[in-house]
Order: structure tokens, then sequence, then C-alpha cells
């Protein structure tokens, strides 16, 4: 018969194991790499590692190269989609109502105005954070080959952002969002030949009403970050495929071998 104390070693010992299992489960490589065999096999089998090719060079590793200017931005469209989510439970599109929901967000629901206030930061910050990181990697020449499809792919993203800004803008139907939404669509609709097709697809009318609003709604919560979801997937994988970020010896026979 094993005393208290005994058993409650083996206890202890058992709930070690099964933690120790689900760890592994998870991150299969658990001792620190040895050689560069086990830095590869550490890599692959790590979700959070595996996010950078098996072989990085040190140079790109640098802070002071990218100033994580893209993570920043990919944390804050995270912040921003994790927000809209959650704002959605409250928010309703409709032009009697939107207004009416968006203060009342702000005075009766907890944490209201922090939400809206994260949200609404969130938004310009990535505005921000996408131009700054653009202007990273155009003064670093990573916009050359082969990276220069990954800078059409982030033109594209630059262009959702933006989309995403812009339709944002209107939802609290407020003064400023109606008469902004109403100056903006005005604008679009002088450019030549596509001008008023683009102004019709976004009003829905010739007015700004309640079929923009639908509009704008369901570009801002689903059809934009929708696209903006699968642009930054096809980002991130040409940057893999183009052997990790840019670094000045990327022609290098040893450096090249990452490319596949
Ligand atoms: C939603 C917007 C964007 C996100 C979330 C994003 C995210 C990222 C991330 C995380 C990286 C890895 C390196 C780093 O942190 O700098 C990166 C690299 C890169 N991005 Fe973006 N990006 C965005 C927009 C853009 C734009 C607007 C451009 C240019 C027009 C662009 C072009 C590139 C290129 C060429 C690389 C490779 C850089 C290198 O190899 O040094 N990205 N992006």
């Amino acid at each position: 018969m094993p005393s208290a104390f005994a058993s409650l070693r083996i206890q202890t010992e058992n709930i070690m194991k099964f933690l120790n299992n689900i760890y592994r489960s998870i991150f299969r490589y658990g001792r620190m790499p040895e050689d560069a065999e086990g830095a590869s096999y550490a890599v692959f089998n790590n979700l959070f590692l595996h996010i950078h090719p098996v072989k990085v060079s040190k140079h790109s590793l640098r802070f002071r190269y990218t100033f994580g200017l893209g993570v920043i931005a990919t944390c804050l469209f995270l912040i921003l989609t994790f927000t809209g989510v959650w704002l959605m439970f409250y928010y309703f599109p409709s032009a009697t109502e939107a207004y009416g929901r968006m203060l009342d967000l702000r005075s009766s629901v907890d944490f209201g105005f922090v939400l809206r206030n994260v949200h609404k930061w969130a938004a310009e910050a990535m505005v921000f954070f996408v131009v700054l990181h653009m202007a990273r990697v155009f003064f670093t020449g990573a916009y050359k080959p082969p990276r220069e499809f990954n800078w059409v792919i982030g033109i594209v993203l630059l262009l959702l952002t933006l989309g995403l800004s812009f339709t944002g803008y209107l939802l609290p139907w407020d003064q400023l969002a109606f008469w902004a939404i109403t100056v903006g669509t005005s604008i679009a609709g002088y450019a030549p030949i596509v001008g008023d097709p683009i102004r019709q697809f976004l009003l829905g009318s010739d007015n700004v009403g309640q079929e923009a609003l639908v509009r704008f709604y369901v570009l801002h919560v689903v059809i934009l970050p929708g696209l903006l979801s699968i642009f930054l997937a096809i980002h991130f994988w040409r940057i893999r495929k183009d052997g990790g970020l840019s670094h000045p010896n990327d022609n290098d026979v040893s450096v090249a071998q990452t490319k596949h």
C-alpha cells in the first residue's frame, strides 16, 4: 500500500507525463538542436518556427533591416479582424439605426468605447504601417527580381487596405462619414469612362443612402477582408519561395539553395 506521499508523487508524475505528451504532440522536437540537421528538423516540425525557411540569412533577421513593419501590419490586421467580428454583434447596417447603435455601443455596452476605439485606431495605424513597410521594401531594393511579383501582390494589399479604410468610414453613418463618402464617390464618378459605373457600383443608387450603406458594409466585412486574407497568404508564400527576405548575398549559391 503506497503512502499518501508516494501516491501524490505518482499522480504528479502522471500529470507531468500527460502534459509532456500534449506538448510533444504540438512541438515535436524538444531539445536544443546540436547540429545543422537537428536545427532543420526543429524548424520543420514547429508551427511557429516554420514561418521562416530552414536557412535564413543573418542579415535579414536584423531588426533594423525590416523594423518589423510587415509583421506589425499583419498583427494590426489580426486585431482588426478580431475587434471587427466583435463589433458585428452590436452594429446593424440600417440608415435609421446605425448611428444610434454606434452611440449605444459607446455608452451602454461594457468596454464598448474601448472596442470601437481599438478598431478605429488599429485601422488608421494599419494604413500608416503598410505605407512605411512599402517604403522599407523600396529603399532596401527588395522589389527587384526575384521579388517583383511579390511587390505587385503588395500593391494589391495596399489597395485592399485603403479600400477597407474607405468602406469602414461610412458605417457609423454620422455627418462626417456621410459627407466624406458623398465627396469620395463623387470624385470616383469623375474618372473617365469607368467613373460612373464605379460610383453606381459603390452607391447602388444616385445618392448616399441605405443601398450604399449595405454595399459598403458587405464590402467592409466580407469581400475586402476575404480578398486581403487570400492575397496575404500568397504574399507570405511568395516570401518563402523567393528564399526568405532579401539580403546582400541574394545571388550566393549557398543561399540560392533555399529558394525551392
Ligand atoms: C496588408 C499589407 C501588408 C502586409 C500585412 C505585409 C506583410 C509582410 C511581411 C510580414 C513581410 C516580411 C518582412 C517584413 O516584415 O518586412 C513582408 C515582406 C514583403 N512585402 Fe509586404 N505586406 C503588406 C503590404 C506590402 C506592400 C504594400 C508591398 C509593396 C508594394 C509589399 C511588398 C513586400 C515585399 C517585396 C516583401 C519581401 C521583402 C524582402 O524580401 O526584403 N508588402 N510583407
